[in-house]
């Protein structure tokens, strides 16, 4: 079957030009995007230029590494923050022919032994020499070798390669394990897969392909893969793998090293986690060495280490679910860890990355999976107190009035708080009066902050309309839900439920200022208010905007509004104390309207208190309307027990009438 596919067939023989194979033919009439044409110029022998079974390879500039990427379409320009340029050459198996393009000459296939030695591995090849294995590789098979280059060689410790000389027992085990059963090209790799080496016909060699088809053999990157041999498939890797590679699952390999781990093994047992990442798996840990601990704050370590919601929250933030070896990220790859929050995995010139934390040893595999070991911890959300969590947030403004205040502490030493806190524009947009008092006067801020904290953890899934939260200061703050989200108070919650250990933060974008009067008071403090005051207080209705447990929205008519009206007709209301009561509840609602609760174009239809509907509604430059003729004038005002608006007229009731 193989020489029937030959024709499509990546594979290869070494030749004058050393060709390598490529798994990806690209047959035919090579057809090269322009802009690859002409950068890549300079690498195109000219006998190569266009024609039948020339192949593109990527090379990371001044390393030598190459990737094979899925297809030329997809080429990554930089691989670790290295630039890189695509080479093309013959496909696996084709040669030039003098005088014609592309690469039209079809080499007969060797045997694997004899295709090893084409492509001038020598260093594998050397301990294969007068071996019994050796005569497999000529005339048995078929097998599926993973080569390691002469390169990878010279990364042994001086111990492993003194134990590596031919005819040895290490050297036999270590050839044996590179070598499995049966024609194993990369196609045949859907997913991670352990295949059974001849070592003992058993020990395992795990098969990895990421998303963008990177191949790795126990986390070796298979640089040139699937070179066809006459009786077995070649694919040359970039690591020497051990036949102790995947003896004992992750747990216990770390255990092992307890030199460098031995806090993050206390922290695996205070989780309550060795066993669940011993016996199950496949996963991935980053690994905080005891450096890492060292430089922890000593009271998050003593956290870490005893409490056992703690640990176990920091150790689901080092593990994901599935194997990521380093060889595999060519640029970043994004991880979900245990505890549902993503980490980035990340190449760079100089090594791997999570996060921001430098990973100094990867790809330790183990039974169940792969570790990488990391110096500095990885702090998940649910074990930061809620100063840190403020600072992630980039809560600057926050947290130096707080901290002017003396306050900070408290964000850190409380426990189960709710955080309502304004972003650095909501600051900035506070009057610069306003600023400067909250940073000369720390009672001032003491007040506002006190009134953006509410005891207990409360989530978005907590607020429903119409509620109040009573928060530290004492008073009250509103919840309003409205069809593009919550409101509290007048301030919108722009990212909610950050969770932290002690508490909730929810970002909202206005600085809460603490209502200081009731609906009454604020009526009587404001001049522009003295007719609707009187009113008020003819209607009997004083007692009603005084009481502090319900809450309501009056819409204030001013002087102006007043004015507006005949002598008359306000006589007439003056006459008859009833009609000027109904009147008066006209203008109020037993209920908090906030008018950024009310989209633009629409209308917000409720019952006065009275008993008739009124309506709410905004036109298209921003402008409020009761019942579309009387405009607000000043939205918002929030009271202790409600929230006023003032209005240019007065609203009309069907009472007037009938009175
Ligand atoms: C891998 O082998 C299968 C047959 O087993 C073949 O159809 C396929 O084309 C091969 N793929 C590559 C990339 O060599
Ligand atoms: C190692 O992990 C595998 C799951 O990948 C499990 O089946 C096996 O029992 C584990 N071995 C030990 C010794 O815990």
């Amino acid at each position: 079957m193989w020489d029937k596919d030959l024709g499509m067939w990546p594979s290869v023989v070494g030749s004058v030009l050393f060709l390598s194979s490529v798994e990806f033919v690209l047959s035919g009439k090579w057809h090269l995007p322009k802009q690859y044409r002409q950068r890549d110029e300079s690498f195109l022998n000219d006998a190569l230029s266009y024609g039948p079974n020339v192949c593109a390879i990527q090379e990371v500039y001044r390393t030598g590494e190459k990737f094979y990427p899925d297809c030329v379409k997809s080429r990554l320009r930089k691989i670790c923050d290295r630039p890189t340029f695509v080479r093309y050459q013959c496909c696996g198996g084709y040669n030039l022919v003098q005088g014609e393009q592309g690469c039209p000459a079809v080499r007969p296939l060797k045997n694997v032994r004899e295709t090893i030695k084409d492509l001038k591995l020598n260093e594998f090849s050397k301990l294969l020499t007068n071996t019994e294995l050796e005569r497999q590789l000529i005339d048995g098979g078929a097998y599926t070798v993973f080569v390691p280059e002469d390169e990878a060689f010279e990364d042994l410790t001086y111990d492993q390669k003194q134990r590596l000389f031919p005819w040895t027992y290490q050297a036999l085990s270590l050839v044996h394990y590179h070598i499995v059963h049966g024609w194993r090209n990369t196609s045949t790799v859907k997913e991670d897969m352990d295949v059974p080496t001849l070592y003992y016909g058993l020990k395992p060699v795990r098969i990895g392909r990421n998303p963008i088809g990177v191949y790795t053999v126990n986390c070796a990157r298979i640089i040139k893969p699937n070179i066809l041999a006459a009786n077995g498939i070649i694919h040359v890797i970039d690591k020497v793998m051990s036949p102790f590679d995947l003896l004992g699952n992750l747990t216990d390999v770390i255990m092992r090293d307890s030199s460098q781990f031995s806090n993050f093994i206390n922290v695996l047992y205070t989780a309550k986690m060795v066993t669940y990442l011993r016996d199950g798996g496949m996963f991935t840990i980053f690994a905080p060495n005891n450096y890492a601990f060292s430089r922890l704050p000593d009271n998050l370590k003593e956290r870490i280490l005893k409490d056992q919601r703690t640990a176990e929250a920091v150790v689901r933030h080092h593990v994901a679910e599935g194997i990521y070896c380093g060889e595999s990220v060519l640029i970043t790859s994004g991880l979900k860890t245990m505890d549902g929050s993503k980490v980035t995995f990340r190449c760079r010139k100089n090594g791997y990355y999570v996060d921001n934390v430098k990973v100094i040893s990867s790809d330790n595999i183990a039974g169940n999976g792969v570790f990488h070991t990391i110096d500095k911890l990885l702090i998940p959300r649910a074990v930061k107190t809620m100063d840190d969590l403020a600072r992630d947030l980039n809560l600057n403004k926050f947290l130096q009035l707080s901290h002017e205040a003396g306050l900070l502490d408290l964000l850190e030493s409380r426990s189960d708080m709710t955080l309502f806190a304004p972003t650095d524009e909501a600051f900035n947009a506070l009057p610069t009066s306003f600023q400067t008092a909250l940073l000369s006067e720390p009672v001032e801020m003491e007040q506002l902050f006190e009134y953006h904290l509410v005891k207990g953890k409360i989530t978005q899934d907590d607020m429903i309309g119409d509620k109040y939260l009573e928060t530290e200061s004492g008073k009250k703050m509103k919840i309003s839900v409205h069809r593009n989200g919550i409101l509290v108070n007048d301030g919108e919650i722009i990212t909610p439920n950050e969770e932290c250990s002690n508490g909730i933060i929810h970002v909202i974008d206005k600085v809460l200022i603490p209502p200081e009067y009731d609906l009454l008071m604020l009526i009587t403090r404001d001049k522009s208010l003295q007719t609707f005051l009187y009113h008020v207080e003819n209607s009997k209705l004083q007692s009603l905007l005084l009481k502090d447990d319900a809450h309501y929205t009056v819409f204030a008519p001013t002087e102006e509004a007043f004015s507006k009206k005949s002598t008359h007709e306000m006589e007439k209301l003056y006459d008859n104390i009833e009609l000027l009561r109904k009147n008066t509840l006209h203008h109020i609602v037993k209920k908090i309207i906030i008018s950024r609760g009310i989209p633009a174009n629409s209308m917000l239809q409720l019952q006065s208190m009275q008993g008739e509907p009124i309506t709410i509604s905004q036109d298209d430059s921003g402008n409020f309307y009761v019942n579309k003729h009387a405009k607000i004038v000043e939205v918002n005002i929030i009271a202790t027990n409600g929230i006023l608006f003032k209005i240019d007229r007065l609203l009309q009731c069907m009472c007037n009438s009938s009175g």
